[in-house]
């Protein structure tokens, strides 16, 4: 006998809930149902997406066979406590931060709790985005989480299971690839600033650097993909970085000299920095915080 087909609705219709909407109504999966704090924003939403209606938060927990929860992380707790849940039904958060024990009215009315989160940043509330590729964090009972898996791989997404407990330290790490990547971009702006060169031509010039050294660490790993004066292990490039960082721009040398300090074990692992060299850098680099100390 063909399987069910599963129906979905999201409460919250921001920007998670106007890609991962659009992305299902694409893929054929049936969302049925989209509520928001605000009716006009369920009706923007709605609009968008073949066979579904703008209703009340509880007509999607009554309607559908797993509600996503695409509210801010603050407000899962109270929206998910406010509601009856049906047994048997799933009630999913897309936070990547938050636990399910947030989800605790739901299971306390026999409905599934689990976790549904895409490692991707979405863009204005309008833009659908693609998924195609990105890893989508997923929580819960097996049942639940081989429903979900089913979810993420009609996005072409790839599920990632997360150990329980795990959630905090995933989406904290996941910021070193993400939003951490556009501070340190500001940074390089901010520094070539300094010489005159305007954001706009500084991003032409950086983004592509930026998508070459991620190609060539989905080609060689991120120690095969490491260039730098610190894997060629040129300790005269290092010293000249610090001068000036010193003389022109203080605030930026810690970061400097953090990242650097990071960066050795990467360059000692890819084997072009001697471990001599490594030594003559590291020594360069706690000489530098002890001359701002001073
Ligand atoms: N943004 C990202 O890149 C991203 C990526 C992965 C996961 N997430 C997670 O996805 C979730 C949603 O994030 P988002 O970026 O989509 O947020 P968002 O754009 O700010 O949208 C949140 C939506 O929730 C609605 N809302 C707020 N409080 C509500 C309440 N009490 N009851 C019902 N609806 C309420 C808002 O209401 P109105 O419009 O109706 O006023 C808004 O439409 C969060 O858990 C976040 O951590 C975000």
């Amino acid at each position: 006998m063909p399987r069910k087909k599963i129906t979905l609705g999201f409460i919250g219709a921001g920007r998670v809930a106007t890609g991962l909407a659009s992305g299902f109504a694409r893929a054929g999966v049936n969302v049925v149902a989209i509520a928001s704090r605000r009716i006009a924003s369920a009706q923007r939403l709605a609009k968008r997406v073949r066979g579904a209606r703008a209703c009340a938060p509880q007509e999607v927990a009554d309607r559908t066979d797993i509600a996503l929860l695409t509210v801010p992380d603050d407000a899962i707790e109270a929206v998910a406590s406010s509601l009856r849940w049906r047994a048997g039904s799933a009630c999913v958060h897309c936070s990547g931060a938050a636990d399910l024990d947030v989800l605790r009215k739901a299971v306390a009315d026999g409905a599934l709790a689990g976790g549904f989160h895409p490692l991707h940043m979405f863009g204005e509330a309008g833009d659908p985005g693609g998924l195609a590729g990105c890893a989508i964090a997923l929580a819960g009972p097996d049942a639940l989480v081989q429903r979900l898996a089913r979810l993420a791989r009609a996005l072409h997404a790839k599920p990632l299971r997360l150990p329980e407990g795990g959630r905090a330290l995933y989406h904290a790490a996941a910021n070193f690839s993400g939003a951490f990547v556009i501070a340190l971009i500001q940074e390089a702006v901010a520094l070539w600033g300094k010489l005159g060169i305007a954001e706009a031509d500084a991003l032409a010039a950086l983004l592509p650097l930026l998508r070459g050294t991620a190609d060539n660490v989905e080609k060689l790993g991120a120690a095969g993909g490491l260039g730098s004066a610190i894997a060629r292990g040129d300790a005269g490039t290092i010293r000249r970085h610090l001068d000036v960082l010193a003389r022109q721009a203080p605030d930026s040398l810690e970061l400097y000299r953090i990242l650097s300090l990071r960066t050795i074990p990467l360059a000692l692992a890819k084997g072009t920095l001697e471990p001599a060299a490594a030594k003559e850098i590291s020594a360069l680099l706690e000489k530098s915080i002890l001359k701002r100390v001073d």
